[in-house]
């Protein structure tokens, strides 16, 4: 999990860590799973971000958003960004893992991303009812690794660096990837997710 990676990098400057899931379920593995020697640092919050979370402005030094943006709608995911860049210190940095429009597994999402694009839709990637979508692609449902929501934004690079400087950030690395070892039996695209660190500057003018 992606938290624990985060407990794990930290480990040796021993920051105070804020864990955020809407589901207290999940929460309570991270903590299990914490070792015993982070778990004073760790705090747990339940609840919806952005909308139910909130931060005192400048007392994060950095915030990790891993496979949560795209669960987001485009409201949401500005002021995901808001709040984040609010909550961070100068220079404090923001890394990000978020689904690309080629991770679909329908062959016509980059070109219904395209139509919504030209059509001037400012949130191209949001797709209402994704099953209903794959379905009617004539795409196949892959239960096991179908998306945890059946709302979900797909982002192209362009597009989500545009959104991340638009709320103030300095962008420091942006590129395509995908996972290694899924297990999972369909071909899939090397672009399929998109990792990005982007840093608040240390001058606000
Ligand atoms: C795909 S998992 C990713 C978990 C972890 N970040 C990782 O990368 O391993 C998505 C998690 O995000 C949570 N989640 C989805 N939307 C959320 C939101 N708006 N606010 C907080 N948590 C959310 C879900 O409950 C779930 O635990």
């Amino acid at each position: 999990m992606a938290a624990l990676g985060a407990i794990r990098a930290s480990s040796a400057n021993k920051t105070p860590l804020i864990a955020i899931d809407l589901s207290q379920e999940h929460l309570d593995i991270v903590r299990e799973n914490t070792p015993f020697a982070d778990q004073t640092r760790l705090t747990t919050r339940c609840g919806r971000f952005p909308t139910e979370i909130n931060f005192e402005d400048n007392s994060l030094s950095a915030f990790h958003a891993a496979n949560i943006f795209h669960f987001l709608t485009g409201e949401e995911f500005e002021l995901a960004l808001a709040k984040a860049f609010k909550g961070l210190e100068p220079s404090g940095k923001i890394f990000t893992t978020v689904a690309s429009i080629y991770s679909t597994r329908t062959d016509n999402f980059v070109e219904y991303y395209q139509r919504n694009l030209d059509k001037g839709i400012k949130w191209p990637g949001l797709v209402s009812d994704l099953r209903q979508f794959i379905l009617n692609s004539g795409g196949v449902i892959d239960e096991e690794n179908h998306m945890a929501s059946n709302m979900v934004h797909f982002f192209r690079l362009q597009e989500y660096q545009k959104a991340v400087e638009a709320a103030g950030f300095i962008v420091e690395f942006c590129d395509y990837f995908d996972f290694e070892n899924t297990g999972d039996e369909y071909e899939r695209h090397p672009k399929s997710w998109i990792t990005m660190v982007a840093r608040k500057p240390q001058l606000m003018s």
